[in-house]
């Protein structure tokens, strides 16, 4: 059926899909419609959020390794992005993050989990840390891969969103949901700096990826049978790295960050012989490697091949 609607509904613009999506959205986040923020992807979001921030200048705080898009965009509009390393344990930094936030800071950047390590910090030092930067600058808590984890409830800092703070907290349906190419996610923040950055966008979103990430949102049987074959996915590729007596960080999303101990580039052109891509190097962590979870054959493949490249 919602293939059909989709398909239906190509020749037009989906002003009406849309609205009820956002009122949908809204209500599963217990958030007013006026606080959504739609966009091809929370990628286009957090390129706009780049630039709007980028444009008044100043600094971007991001974790290092990390997840690039906003402090590229931040970068291009002139701000400076400062890379903040992670800890022994490859989470955020969040007391060096804090003590680095100024009166110069535009804005703040956390993905939790974390991309490329997967890793999540402490939900209590999270909140605490919201508490204290939403009030100072504008924070962006990146939750991507949150109905991954463990114990997203206690994760997410979605309810922490208010009028006085300017946190923004970024969701996708390219993880969980299996709806990357369709190009679709949001933004929950509170309704005047939602309006302030929808000045900004460029995109919107088609009427296939409304009609898609409306269906998927609403099949809690899905979402919960997706994590499942996620976590047994990635509990047989973190099974072959200890078995290699590889090391990796904690994985909470749907990869794994391993420690190959020869540099990445190397290991990725003999993953690419084999038929396996794997994901870029993170500097300064040149001979770590990040490998995605697949279908359960496209693993079968990569763990085989991951046994012949690390022996
Ligand atoms: C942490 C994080 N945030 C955001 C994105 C962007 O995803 P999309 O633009 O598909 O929503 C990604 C994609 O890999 C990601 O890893």
């Amino acid at each position: 059926m919602h293939r059909l609607v989709a398909s239906d509904r190509g020749a037009r613009y989906p002003y009406a899909e849309v609205h009820a999506f956002v009122q949908q959205v809204a209500q599963y986040e217990g958030v007013a419609p006026a606080q959504i923020v739609l966009g091809v992807g929370s990628g286009e979001l957090l390129e706009t959020l780049g630039v709007h921030c980028g444009l008044k200048g100043g600094e971007a705080l991001y974790a290092a390794p990390g997840y690039l898009q906003l402090p590229r965009a931040f970068e291009a509009m002139g701000g400076r992005a400062r890379a903040v390393p992670l800890n022994a344990r490859l989470e955020h930094d969040l007391p060096a993050m804090a003590a680095q936030v100024g009166a110069g800071t535009s804005v703040v950047y956390v993905a939790n989990p974390h991309n490329p390590t997967g890793t999540v910090v402490d939900p209590a030092a999270l909140r605490a840390f919201v508490a204290d930067v939403a009030g100072r600058t504008t924070l962006l808590v990146d939750e991507a891969y949150l109905e991954i984890v463990d114990d997203a409830a206690r994760r997410s800092v979605v309810d922490l969103v208010r009028d006085d703070r300017r946190l923004i907290v970024a969701r996708t349906f390219s993880k969980i949901h299996g709806l990357a190419g369709l190009r679709i996610g949001y933004f929950v923040t509170p309704a005047p700096l939602a309006a302030e950055l929808r000045r900004y966008s460029v995109g919107g979103v088609s009427a296939p990826a409304v009609a898609a990430a409306a269906a998927s949102l609403a099949d809690e049987a899905f979402v919960k049978a997706t994590r499942a074959r996620i976590m047994a996915e990635r509990a047989r590729v973190t099974a072959v790295l200890r078995e290699l007596g590889r090391t990796y960080a904690e994985p909470q999303g749907n990869f794994v960050f391993f420690h190959a101990g020869r540099p990445q580039a190397e290991i990725a052109a003999r993953m690419q012989a084999e038929g396996v891509a794997v994901a870029r190097a993170f500097p300064p962590l040149l001979d770590w490697v990040r490998i995605t979870v697949g279908l359960p054959d496209e693993n079968t493949r990569a763990i085989a091949a991951l046994r012949r490249v690390l022996a």
